[in-house]
């Protein structure tokens, strides 16, 4: 949570101008480099038996949810912008993967989706213009995670010099791990702050981009014509639900 001035409808308003006033030149949405690293680790490996079903809190984009189809999984992405997740379908149709990524417009802090088996559920930067309570809404969405399953959450651990908020006082990831409160069926794998350098979108005026987000804490900024780096870091949580057999 990034902000917590405005009032719960303007979150909406927020990113779906965000989303509509985007450079439609813009290249198509990548992977997060943090997420997909996760999900090629050997030791972190979801459920690769039955169904793969994933859901995706605020996907925005799509870049993670479109690489996630493509490896086989099926995806049920959520985002509160309808312009957003106009354009997600579309790229999906592009891609020859409608049949495994599916779309669901929620304002989550007002619905969910409707519990399914999921292997796994995932959140990348799910931070909002408004003060939602995103602890609940990840506890109530991992109570239908499969036993073995996987709960991951990418947040900020750091602000860029791009991005539409600057703060300080980031949680540490410990503090994302506490706040879930999951119970004794889950257990934290990972837990822990990530650097790596992100690249800001093209011409952008102090907001951030898919995956771009925080410099990492004394670290320089670079700038060229259009394109800016820094180092960032994320907050990184893998939690998985215990197998009770
Ligand atoms: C920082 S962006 C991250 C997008 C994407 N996960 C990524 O990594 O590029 C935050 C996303 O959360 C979505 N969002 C914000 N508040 C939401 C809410 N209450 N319900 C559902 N989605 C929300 C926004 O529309 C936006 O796509």
């Amino acid at each position: 949570m990034e902000s917590e001035t405005a009032p719960l409808s303007s979150n909406r308003e927020f990113w779906e101008s965000r989303y509509r006033d985007e450079d439609p030149s813009s290249p198509d949405p990548e992977p997060s480099p943090a997420f997909t690293a996760l999900m090629e680790d050997p030791a972190l490996v979801p459920p690769t038996t039955g169904a793969r079903r994933a859901l995706e809190l605020a996907c925005g984009r799509g870049g993670d949810a479109l690489w996630m189809a493509a490896k086989g999984w099926h995806v049920t992405a959520v985002d509160i912008s309808e312009h957003v997740l106009a354009t997600l379908n579309e790229r999906a149709r592009m891609a020859g993967l409608t049949d495994r990524l599916s779309t669901r417009h929620h304002d989550l802090a007002l619905s969910t989706p409707e519990p399914e088996a999921w292997g796994l559920v995932y959140a990348n930067y799910f931070h909002t213009a408004t003060d939602i309570d995103r602890a609940t809404i990840l506890r109530r969405v991992s109570d239908s995670v499969v036993e073995g399953g996987l709960l991951i959450v990418i947040d900020h651990g750091s602000s860029a010099p791009w991005s539409w908020v600057q703060r300080e006082d980031h949680p540490t990831p410990e503090d994302l791990w506490n706040s879930l409160d999951l119970g004794a069926d889950w257990s934290a794998l990972v837990c822990e702050r990530r650097s790596r350098i992100a690249q800001s979108p093209k011409n952008v005026g102090g907001s951030e981009g898919a995956g771009s987000v925080g410099a990492a804490e004394g670290a320089q900024g670079s700038e060229s014509a259009e394109v800016r780096t820094a180092w960032v870091i994320d907050n990184v949580l893998v939690a998985r639900r215990r197998s009770t057999t």
